[in-house]
């Protein structure tokens, strides 16, 4: 495809945004990006962002020219070559690989009962902790990692494991720094993860499950393939769960009138898909374009690398009235925090299963009166991956 490049306006610099300001709170750096051009180069991330939601919805559509698979990726380097930084047609042989383990149909057969134990597991111990305890260190993680163990296969783990693993594995990813000691806690999950794999895999042989390790077993998928996208599935499918659940409750609470009326309806999906919109888990993820081009009217060099902002798209006014708001009763439009194209997250049924299906209703039905700690503030942070970093509740 050839692209017109005459008349495609420059691609502005914003050298005042820093990563401080982002960590802390992305949302009014991208109200100011936003209204300027859908695309800055941004010195201190080093990075083109996507800001607007046509420019990020047209990259997801077009891996010609905005490739997966980056030059100098921190994740190849902190997880491996996953099918997260290759594009098709190598994509699409391991996405497949990947089977019906996070689809429906398997959801229904093994996993629903898996969730419900889960929850009920550390919702006990979540109570036990008292009134004022943290939402997602005592629940919400324990549950996704728990989740993602089962699913996953690793009998030889445990989901504090599971836990350490994707933390670090996804420091390294973010490491822009380049701290010898991110590096080597992310080295060190590394290789365990690649030893618990090389151990379950012939285990599975024998005693096949209903788990991705044991479907992954039986292929002829190269086994760095494997434990590549094994890592990244550890990075990718237990923060996000995690501070789904975490930004809803949150949001719910922070909004008592919507609170009744989900109450009321059991709009649980309502209160979900609104708030992955208005705090996107993912915020930002990596393409590079392959060829001189222009995105939504601007020019893009060969070679760049671009962050789509899906944080910032999904609150484009464009396309979302009142963007800034969470406001579960807004008209359905789709949101891009699940990502788009042949990358579309493989685990959206699983989150929206465990968090919509099982623990949001579970935790409001069980703790009647939940409620903010007056006494502990909650506190929102993180920019690539952002949710609540404590959530103090009570009860009662
Ligand atoms: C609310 C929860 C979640 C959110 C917001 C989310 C978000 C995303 C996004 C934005 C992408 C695409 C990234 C890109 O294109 O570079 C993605 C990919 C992926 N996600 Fe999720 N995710 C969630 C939960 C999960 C879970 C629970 C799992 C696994 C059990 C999972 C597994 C994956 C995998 C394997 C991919 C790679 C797909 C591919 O490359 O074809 N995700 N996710």
């Amino acid at each position: 495809m050839t692209v017109e490049l005459t008349g495609a306006r420059p691609v502005p610099v914003a050298d005042w945004v820093t990563i401080a300001d982002l960590y802390r709170d992305p949302y009014p750096i991208y109200q100011r990006l936003r209204p300027e051009s859908p695309v800055h180069w941004v010195p201190a991330v080093n990075r083109y962002l996507v800001v607007r939601y046509a420019a990020c919805h047209e990259i997801e559509q077009d891996q010609e020219r905005f490739s997966a698979n980056e030059t100098g990726s921190l994740m190849k380097r902190a997880m491996g070559h996953s099918m997260l930084r290759k594009d098709d047609p190598e994509h699409d042989v391991e996405r497949r690989s990947y089977g019906g383990v996070l689809r429906p149909k398997a959801i229904k057969q093994h996993w629903q009962a898996v969730f419900e134990e889960n929850a009920e597991t550390y919702l006990r111990r979540f109570l036990d902790a008292g009134p004022g305890a943290d939402l997602i260190e005592h629940f919400a993680a324990p549950y996704a990692a728990e989740n993602l163990r089962r699913i996953l296969g690793f009998r030889n783990a445990t989901q504090e494991d599971l836990q350490r693993w994707s933390q670090t594995l996804i420091d390294g990813t973010g490491n822009y720094g380049d701290d010898p000691e991110v590096w080597a806690k992310a080295e060190r999950s590394y290789r365990e993860v690649d030893e618990a794999i090389d151990e379950m895999l012939p285990y599975l042989r024998e005693h096949p499950d209903a788990s991705l390790l044991s479907g992954l077993s039986g292929l002829p998928i190269p086994l760095e393939a494997v434990r590549a996208n094994l890592k990244m599935t550890i990075g990718g499918g237990l923060n996000e769960p995690r501070d789904a659940l975490g930004t809803t409750v949150w949001a719910l609470l922070r909004h008592p009138d919507q609170l009744a009326s989900v109450l009321d309806g059991g709009r649980w999906s309502d209160a979900f898909e609104e708030s992955i919109r208005w705090v996107a888990p993912i915020s930002m993820y990596p393409r590079e374009a392959t060829a001189d081009t222009v995105l939504d009217g601007v020019l893009v060099p060969r070679g760049a690398r671009l962050g789509v902002v899906v944080a910032a798209a999904n609150r484009d006014p464009e396309v979302f009235a009142d963007p800034e708001s969470y406001d579960v009763d807004r008209p359905r439009q789709p949101h891009l925090a699940f990502g788009g194209g042949n990358h579309f997250c493989a685990g959206a049924w699983v989150a929206r299963a465990s968090v919509v299906g099982v623990a949001l209703p579970k935790l409001f039905a069980e703790l009647p009166g939940l409620r903010l700690d007056p006494d502990a503030p909650a506190v929102a942070g993180g920019w690539v991956f952002r949710g609540m970093l404590r959530l103090p509740v009570r009860w009662g």
